[in-house]
């Protein structure tokens, strides 16, 4: 499982948007996340499928469109069409979360699911094999900067149990809180992919900041990857 790194555009000036995701692909992000947020789901107001067609046009490496609204099949076709190469939506916001997959995948997009940190491990268990990958939020969602919440790396490691039972080798991503500091931890817990926004756009140079997490996350998986190799 190769890591990867997405860094959040939400920390990023909006007025230079262009110019702040091209740093952050040169120090190596492998994904572009974007935070859609409605006001309701989330106390935060955030972008639309605007934003995400004109991120298109400039953006090297896929768009990973995290949803955090009321209803989100009535925009996922709009943000598709916009050009999102991946789309996660979250379990609390969904009463038939098995077609919204589904839907996600029919338009031939990755689909995630996202879990905020009051949501059980165990409320993906029915739809375990069919996620493309799983978020686990490590900050309750609608705001950058916050601090990450310790619990999770526990949390990371039971939902890599989890998809492992279902038989699913689909990529766990983490968000919220990630830095220097928090970033080996949660990769060495079982995190396959890296939101990051505070820590690479809220720094005077994106770029470094992208490639020192970057190679920071590498080694960590690299370490995952000998230790399970000597249990066995
Ligand atoms: C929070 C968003 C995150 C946010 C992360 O609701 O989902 O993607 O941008 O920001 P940092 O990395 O600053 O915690
Ligand atoms: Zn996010």
């Amino acid at each position: 499982m190769s890591v990867r790194l997405a860094p959040s555009i939400l920390a990023a000036d909006f007025a230079a948007l262009g110019a702040c995701i091209a740093a952050a692909e040169r120090g190596g992000a492998d994904l572009i996340h974007v935070d859609v947020m409605d006001g309701h789901f989330v106390p935060n107001l955030t972008v639309g499928p605007a934003v995400v067609r004109s991120v298109k046009r400039v953006a090297q490496v896929p768009l990973d469109v995290h949803l955090m609204i009321e209803d989100p099949d009535r925009f996922i076709p709009a943000f598709a069409e916009a050009g999102a190469s991946l789309i996660s939506v979250h379990v609390e916001a969904l009463p038939h979360l098995h077609r919204t997959i589904h839907l996600i995948k029919d338009l031939g997009l990755k689909a995630g699911v996202a879990l905020n940190p009051s949501t059980p491990v165990g409320s993906l268990e029915e739809v375990a094999a069919d996620v493309d990958f799983v978020l686990v939020m490590t900050v309750n969602p609608g705001f950058g900067g916050q601090t990450y919440i310790r619990r999770s790396t526990s949390k990371v490691r039971a939902m890599r149990a989890l998809l492992d039972e279902a038989g699913n080798a689909a990529p766990i991503e983490v968000d919220g809180g990630i830095d220097e500091a928090t970033i080996t931890d949660v990769v060495l817990a079982g995190a396959d992919w890296i939101v990051a926004g505070s820590s690479v756009f809220g720094s005077p140079d994106a770029e470094a900041s992208a490639r020192r997490l970057k190679a920071q996350a590498v080694a960590a998986a690299q370490q995952r990857l000998t230790g399970s190799r000597s249990v066995r």
